[in-house]
């Protein structure tokens, strides 16, 4: 598995992931395929634009199996981190996509700039709660989210990815850090 960014010929992904009954099933049912050719555009722009990271999982065939969106946009008037997931059917059950948001989340850990990471799976959407729990997300809750205008009953999840504080004994002048000379 490799992670890429999205391009233009990704709207074939787009739409059966994002138009599919089964593949929207947690996600307030599918989307008109209408919006998708903008949608993807603009996928593309931002990511171009290193604004938000809309990551395609790749497989070594070049297939694409999948997608890992992590964008910044405003909840409760305060910016937000949040990240999102999807894996077309044939492709799951085999570890894609926790494999892939483990490594979106190392990548976010490295660039520094993403904080809190939150992420808002339905509360009956068993592998994505798994995702969440497996990788050492913390679980805030329960909360209604608005996704693509309908609202969803979801487990509230967040992850932190910024820089871990250096143990005081390794401060300078900290406790037991030998500085102060
Ligand atoms: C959710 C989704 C991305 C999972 O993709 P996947 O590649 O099959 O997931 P993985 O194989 O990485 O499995 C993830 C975890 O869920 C577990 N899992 C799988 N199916 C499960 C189920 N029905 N109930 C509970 N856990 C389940 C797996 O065992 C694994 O946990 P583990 O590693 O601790 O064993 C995929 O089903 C999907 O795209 N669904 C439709 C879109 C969607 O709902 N996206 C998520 C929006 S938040």
């Amino acid at each position: 598995m490799r992670l890429r960014d999205v391009e233009p010929a990704d709207l074939d992904a787009y739409l059966r992931m994002r138009c599919d009954p089964q593949m929207m099933a947690e996600l307030g049912g599918p989307l008109p395929p209408e919006g998708m050719a903008a949608k993807v555009a603009r996928d593309v722009a931002s990511a171009a634009a290193d604004r938000d990271w809309i990551k395609m999982i790749a497989l070594e065939d070049d297939a694409t199996a999948g997608t890992v969106t992590l964008w910044n946009h405003e909840l409760d008037g305060r910016a937000f981190s949040e990240i999102g997931w999807m894996v077309l059917p044939e492709y799951q059950g085999r570890g894609l996509a926790k494999q892939a948001v483990a490594a979106v989340l190392g990548l976010a850990a490295a660039d520094g700039r993403w904080g809190l990471v939150h992420a808002f799976p339905a509360t009956t959407n068993g592998p994505s709660n798994g995702i969440c729990r497996s990788l050492g997300f913390s679980l805030l809750g329960e909360r209604e989210v608005l996704f693509a205008g309908r609202s969803l009953r979801t487990s509230h999840w967040v992850f932190d990815t910024a820089p871990a504080a250096p143990p005081a004994s390794a401060v300078p002048g900290g406790p037991g850090g030998g500085g102060g000379g």
